[in-house]
């Protein structure tokens, strides 16, 4: 399966933490990790930053990516040595481990764009969890439409990007509602020197009753649903769906 190349190269996966920083989901990750203890996956790892911060508290943490960008930048991490990385998508992830706790976070999930790729990816994840393990990830509510804010008019970040100067993120997508698919135009203008680098990457959003149709193709079963990474409940108005799940056997 290819990757987007806003994770694969090297230069749009060197810049990824720039914009994406330390925020209120990876402190609900850690959090459930530190809870459920034991052997941990992160799935989708990208850049590694959460997976090096689980390693750190003491949890044995497994990073898996296909990306080779993201992987490089998580292996010349400091800390790094302490994680397994792997570089492998969720659905062909055969590992002799199995873990407490799997999560794939940063929505990754939403970058399995059919129904077959995303069963596929559960039925992985359940081979790889323990008896009582538990598997959690978060994807946009589609109800909420978040895309229709990733506009050239809507708000721009800019980073410090060290010697390369002031980078903008401007981002454009065109959405599809037949499929759930939109596709992103990440651009980054160099503000201090004119120069632009434009990638794309595709997602899907699907609704709750549905992932939970392919959740239960995949022998897996909810523990529970939130709407967000306060833990609020679920409803179908929250801007997230975030599973927790467990193997139905
Ligand atoms: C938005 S990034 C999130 C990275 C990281 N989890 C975070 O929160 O910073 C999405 C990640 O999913 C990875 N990815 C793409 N397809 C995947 C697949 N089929 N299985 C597992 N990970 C995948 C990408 O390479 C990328 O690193």
């Amino acid at each position: 399966m290819a990757v987007d190349e806003i994770f694969d190269d090297a230069f749009f996966a060197s810049i990824y933490d720039l914009f994406n920083e330390w925020d209120a989901w990876d402190d609900f990750y850690l959090d459930m990790a530190l809870e459920i203890g034991g052997d941990v996956l992160d799935l989708g790892c990208g850049t590694g930053r959460l997976a090096c911060r689980m390693a750190a508290e003491g949890l044995n943490v497994t990073g898996a990516d296909p990306a080779a960008g993201m992987l490089r930048v998580a292996r010349s991490r400091t800390g790094n040595e302490r994680v397994t990385w792997v570089q492998s998508d969720g659905q062909s992830l055969r590992l002799a481990e199995r873990f407490d706790f799997v999560y794939m976070t940063g929505h990754a999930f939403q970058t399995m764009l059919t129904d077959a790729e995303a069963v596929a990816l559960l039925t992985a994840v359940a081979a790889h969890l323990k008896p009582h393990g538990r598997f959690v990830f978060d994807t946009r509510n589609p109800a909420a439409k978040a895309w229709l804010d990733w506009t050239p008019d809507g708000p721009r970040a800019v980073v410090d990007g060290g010697d390369r100067g002031r980078i903008e993120e401007i981002n454009d997508t065109a959405a599809d509602p037949a499929t759930g698919i939109v596709e992103i135009i990440h651009r980054y203008r160099f503000l201090d020197t004119g120069a632009e680098r434009v990638g794309h990457s595709r997602i899907r959003f699907i609704d709750r009753d549905h992932l939970a149709g392919l959740v239960d193709q995949a022998g897996l079963t909810p523990v529970v649903w939130y709407g967000d990474s306060d833990r609020s409940p679920y409803t179908p108005d929250s801007p997230e769906i975030v599973a927790v799940l467990r193997r139905r056997d």
